[in-house]
């Protein structure tokens, strides 16, 4: 049955991303739209969309309006655009005030008021186009205070009465935590008592957490971070709160848009490749050494590493362990990303100490890490937590063999190989610390160095599907059980 569906995403691919919630929003909603539901996808219009290549439209009605939050008066116009490379058109949020910024999120005062308006907006726009959603799709801390709007400040309005609320979690580390003193940015009103007392108590709102206790159901990323997120070592001082909702908690796992991660037609490559020409792989591989600046070379294994570098990304394993396994064996290594300071500087003291060996390019590429993807021969995240991680499936298409540590979505997609059997996709260590990752990096060498069950492993991991047609499926489910069951009582 078509489902009519209000999605409200912080970053979407192709037009702003900094990480996976952008792949997934971008290819959930062309998926959605393909399997012939209506989806009305929101998000900013931010300062960096690319406006020269964009053609946008003026949505009647929707031009202008006024928005109260707290003490701020806001004015913000809607226009529409279909998605590139999808059919499904998106929503931009226009309010230059708040979206032109230097960078698509901020440590301003007012980040939360950013998202908030986003929110208000997407929902003030459903009432003006009389579309009345049966699933509202929030996700994280971002959107995450929709469902007790939809409670509260929407609830008068019958357009919304039978509609059904998902907080997707893709990643507690980030909840929106502020201030107290500003809740009235909420634009809860006379609903402001309606606010977890717990943390106002303390002096602050946490938008995350108002989420998981209002939404009618919550989802994440993945089977496994669904269940680690319950412990404490993982849920980010929520596991209680998410414990308490666990009957309305569930994880599906990402899915990959083969439309533009797949070797046999990525339109990054100026070669293509797949499990029965593999010839090309090669050839990319010496054309990614030399354009780094490595030493060109088929024999020596280079490993690609492509991250946002945050403590959750695990980098901090590989401080002792990365230089003495340098100096011990023979391989390389081509690294892209940028975040914490520390981190890019061991990447940059390595690629020092090592040029031919290591390369290191800070900053963000969309091309360059399709060529990382494609060229190396191994892919390294060895995450500290990591909800689903697209990465490591991404490799997997592209027979680039992930070492991955075995948590949340890198438990669920990658399965370690067993030489005996011959089965398996890729190198997978349990523990958190420096021989764990010692022991992997050494086992996918000695491996790389055995063509015959090298070739098993690629060909083993070429032939997964982690497609979205398959996932966007599960996402059905859940909502046709979720419109079923009746609202989550207040
Ligand atoms: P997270 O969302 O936690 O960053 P994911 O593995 O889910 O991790 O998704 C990361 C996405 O962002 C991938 O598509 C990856 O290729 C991309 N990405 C991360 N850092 C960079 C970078 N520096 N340049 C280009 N793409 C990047
Ligand atoms: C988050 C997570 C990542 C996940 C992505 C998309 O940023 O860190 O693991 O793949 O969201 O869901």
């Amino acid at each position: 049955m078509p489902l009519r569906i209000c999605f409200i995403a912080s970053e979407v691919t192709p037009l702003a991303k900094t990480g996976g919630l952008a792949d997934v929003a971008g290819a959930l909603a062309k998926y959605l739209h393909a399997a012939g539901h209506d989806i009305r996808l929101f998000m900013p219009l931010y300062g960096q969309i690319d406006r020269s290549t964009l053609e946008m439209w003026p949505v009647e009605f929707l031009q202008d309006l006024p928005l109260r939050l707290g003490s701020h008066s806001l004015r913000f116009s809607v226009h529409t655009a279909r998605l590139p490379g999808a059919s499904t058109m998106v929503y931009l949020i226009d309010c230059p005030k708040l979206f032109e910024r230097a960078t698509i999120y901020s440590n301003a005062p007012d980040e939360h008021l950013r998202f908030l308006a986003l929110t208000h907006a997407a929902l003030l726009s459903c009432q003006r186009m009389g579309f009345a959603p049966q699933i509202l799709h929030c996700n994280d801390w971002h959107t995450a205070l929709a469902p007790l709007l939809l409670k509260t400040v929407f609830a008068w309005d019958t357009l919304f009465k039978s509609t059904r609320s998902l907080l997707t979690l893709h990643n507690m580390g980030y909840q929106g935590v502020f201030s107290a003193a500003d809740a009235a940015d909420t634009g809860l009103e006379t609903s402001l008592s309606r606010l977890d007392y717990y943390e106002t108590s303390e002096g602050r709102v946490n938008p995350l957490k108002e989420g998981i206790l209002h939404a009618d159901h919550i989802s994440t990323v993945s089977p496994t971070y669904a269940r680690e997120i319950q412990t404490q070592d993982y849920g980010w001082g929520l596991d209680g709160v998410l414990r308490d909702r666990a009957a309305d908690l569930s994880g599906i796992l990402n899915g990959v848009d083969y439309e533009d991660w797949d070797p046999r037609h990525d339109r990054f490559l100026p070669k293509h490749y797949s499990p029965t020409q593999m010839a090309n792989k090669a050839q990319l591989k010496q054309m990614l050494q030399q354009r780094l600046g490595l030493a060109v070379s088929d024999k020596r294994p280079l490993i690609g590493l492509i991250s946002r570098m945050t403590l959750q990304k695990g980098f901090d394993l590989l401080f002792d362990a990365l230089p003495a396994l340098m100096a011990e064996r023979d391989f390389d290594i081509a690294v892209l990303g940028s975040g914490e300071a520390r981190y890019e500087e061991f990447f940059a003291e390595l690629a020092h100490r090592w040029p031919h060996r290591v390369a290191f390019h800070r900053g963000y590429s969309d091309e360059l890490s399709h060529w990382i993807e494609a060229g190396s021969d191994l892919f390294l995240m060895p995450s500290l937590y990591e909800p689903c991680g697209l990465n490591q499936m991404y490799s997997l298409r592209y027979g680039t063999i992930p070492i991955v540590r075995r948590t949340g979505g890198l438990a669920d997609s990658v399965q370690h190989f067993d030489p005996q059997t011959r089965e398996g996709t890729g190198i997978v260590f349990n523990d958190y610390d420096a021989t764990g990752v010692s022991w992997a990096l050494n086992t996918a060498l000695d491996l790389y160095a055995q063509k015959v069950l090298w070739r098993k492993l690629v060909k083993n991991a070429m032939a997964q599907d982690f497609s979205w047609q398959r996932q966007v499926g599960e996402y059905e489910t859940l909502y046709e059980q979720l419109l079923a069951q009746p609202r989550k009582p207040d």
